[in-house]
C-alpha cells in the first residue's frame, strides 16, 4: 500500500521506516526541511539503534520517499498516518492539539479525494470528534479519522514496531478494522493481538497506559525513599512484588524521576481531559506532583553529599532520559544540572549521543568527549543514565581522587563491592556506604 506519515520525528520515522521493511511505499513528510534533507543523505536525524540500517534499505530501493511536498505525498497515499507532536501548552496542562489540527486541515486543502486519516500522535478524548467538525467546516466529507495509538519505547522503538503486544485501532465504522488490518497482518501473524475499540476508547486506552506505568514508576521511587530511612534494600522489595504474577517485575526500578517525551506531558494531558469532563483524577494528580518533587529530592542529596556544591567538580555520566536514544526531553537533568550550576558547582558531562544544546549557555557546564576526561578530577560523579558503557567502569582507574564520591541514579554498582573499594557511594533506596 502506500502511506503518509504526517511528521517523521521519534515515531513518524520510525513507524514509516518499518511500514516500509513490511514492503509498503511509504511517504515521509515534515516541515522540517533540515530533517528531510538529513534523510535525504539516507542518515537518521535522531539515535534510535538500527534505524540507520533499515533507513538506507529501504531508501535505496525507493519504498520510502523523504518530502516536504505535501500535495504529492497525499495525492500518492491511501492511508494517511499523523504523527506530530502534541506538546503541553506553555501556560496550562493541557495538550496543544495545534499541530494535529493544522496537519488535518493540510490534508483537507490538498485533496478532495478519498482519504483515511489514521491518528497515531497521543491526542485527548475527543480530539477525532473535533478532526470531524474541522473536516466538516472544510467540507472535506471524503475524509475520515480513526484512531491508532503508538506504543512503541525510544530505545527499543524498531523492536516494538515489529513485535508490539498490542496493536489499537478505534474506530466507530467498522469497515476500517478491515483496512488496518491488512496493514498490519504481517506483526499480527507473528503474534501481536489486534484490538478494536471505539474511536474515544483507543484514545483513553494511550493516556491510561502511560499514566499506569508512570504510577508503576511513581510508587516504586516513594518506596525507595521509605527503604534509605528503614535501611532495606529496594531491590528485593521490587523482586519480592513483582514475582507476583497480578503485580509484574516490569517498571518497578527506582530510580531518578520519570521523564521524555512521554509520561511527564501525557500524565498531565489526562488530568486535563479529566477536568474537561469534570472527573477529579486524584492518582494521576499525586503521581505528577511526586514525580516534580523527586527531582528536588535528588539535588538535597547531592548538597548533602557534598556539603556545599560551590567550586565542586561534579561529573554527569548520561543526561539523556534513558539509554539508547538522544531524546533530551524532560530528562530529570534538565532541572538537576542548571540547579547544581547555580549553586557554584564546576560541571562536566558526557553522553554517548554528543552534546546537547540545553547546556551551551549554562556557566561552569562543558561536554567532554570521553568518560576518562570527563570523570578524572571529579570530586563527584552523578550516574544519571544507565548506557551500557557506564556498567563495567573501574572508577578507581579512572579517577585518582582519594575520596571519590559517587551518586548513583540507576543502581548499577554493587554496594558491597564500593564499600571494599572504599569508594563513599550513594544509589536510590539502598544502604550508602560512608
Ligand atoms: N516519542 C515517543 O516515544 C512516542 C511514543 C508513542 C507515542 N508518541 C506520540 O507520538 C506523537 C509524535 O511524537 P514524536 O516524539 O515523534 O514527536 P517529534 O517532535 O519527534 O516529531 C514530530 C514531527 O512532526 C513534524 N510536524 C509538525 N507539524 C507538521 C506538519 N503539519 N506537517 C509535517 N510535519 C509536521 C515536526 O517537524 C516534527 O519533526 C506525539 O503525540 C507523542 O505523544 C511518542
Amino acid at each position: 500500500m502506500n502511506l503518509c506519515m504526517i511528521g517523521t520525528g521519534y515515531v513518524g520515522l520510525v513507524s514509516g521506516v518499518c511500514f516500509a521493511d513490511l514492503g509498503n511505499k511509504v511517504y515521509c513528510l515534515d516541515k522540517n526541511k533540515e530533517k528531510i534533507k538529513i534523510l535525504k543523505s539516507g542518515k537518521s536525524p535522531i539515535y534510535e539503534p538500527g534505524l540507520d540500517e533499515l533507513i538506507k534499505k529501504n531508501y535505496s530501493v525507493g519504498r520510502l520517499i523523504f518530502t516536504t511536498d505535501l500535495n504529492k505525498a497525499i495525492s500518492k497515499s491511501e492511508l494517511i498516518f499523523i504523527c506530530v507532536g502534541t506538546p503541553t501548552k506553555k501556560k496550562s496542562q493541557n495538550v496543544d492539539l495545534s499541530f494535529v489540527y493544522n496537519a488535518v486541515k493540510e490534508v483537507a486543502k490538498s485533496t478532495k479525494k478519498r482519504k483515511l486519516i489514521i491518528t497515531k500522535s497521543t491526542v485527548p478524548v475527543g480530539t477525532g470528534d473535533e478532526l470531524d467538525q474541522i473536516l466538516k467546516k472544510l467540507k472535506s466529507n471524503n475524509i475520515d479519522v480513526i484512531s491508532n495509538p503508538e506504543f512503541l519505547r525510544e530505545g527499543e522503538a524498531i523492536r516494538d514496531f515489529r513485535f508490539p503486544d498490542r496493536i489499537v485501532v478505534g474506530s466507530d465504522k467498522k469497515k476500517y478494522f478491515k483496512v488496518m488490518k491488512k496493514i498490519y497482518q504481517p506483526l499480527l501473524n507473528k503474534g501481536a493481538k489486534f484490538f478494536t475499540t471505539s474511536r474515544r476508547g483507543a484514545e483513553l486506552i494511550k493516556y491510561a497506559s502511560n499514566a499506569f506505568l508512570a504510577t508503576k514508576i511513581t510508587f516504586i521511587n516513594e518506596l525507595a525513599n521509605l527503604c534509605e530511612q528503614t535501611n532495606i534494600d529496594i531491590g528485593d522489595i521490587a523482586l519480592g512484588m513483582g514475582s507476583d504474577t497480578r503485580i509484574g517485575g516490569r517498571f518497578l526500578r527506582a530510580g531518578p524521576a520519570y521523564g521524555g517525551s512521554c509520561f511527564p506531558k501525557d500524565t498531565k494531558g489526562l488530568v486535563s481531559t479529566g477536568n474537561k469532563f469534570k472527573t477529579d483524577l486524584t492518582i494521576v494528580k499525586s503521581v505528577i506532583k511526586s514525580n516534580e518533587n523527586r527531582k528536588k529530592i535528588h539535588t538535597q542529596k547531592i548538597k548533602k553529599i557534598l556539603g556545599s556544591c560551590k567550586n565542586k567538580k561534579i561529573a554527569f555520566l548520561g543526561v539523556t532520559f534513558k539509554p539508547n536514544t538522544d531524546d533530551m526531553r524532560d530528562s530529570t537533568s534538565l532541572k538537576m544540572i542548571p540547579h547544581l550550576s547555580k549553586l557554584g558547582a564546576k560541571i562536566k558531562y558526557y553522553d554517548p549521543t554528543g552534546e546537547k544544546n540545553e547546556f551551551k549557555h549554562l556557566k561552569n557546564c562543558i561536554f567532554e568527549k570521553n568518560i576518562k576526561e570527563n570523570c578524572k578530577d571529579a570530586d563527584l560523579i552523578i550516574l544519571h543514565t544507565e548506557w551500557d558503557e557506564f556498567k563495567s567502569i573501574d572508577f578507581k582507574k579512572i579517577n585518582k581522587n582519594k575520596r571519590l564520591k559517587i551518586f548513583d541514579l540507576r543502581n548499577l554498582f554493587n554496594v558491597n563491592e564500593m564499600k571494599s573499594r572504599k569508594i563513599e557511594y550513594y544509589s536510590i533506596g539502598r544502604q550508602s556506604f560512608k
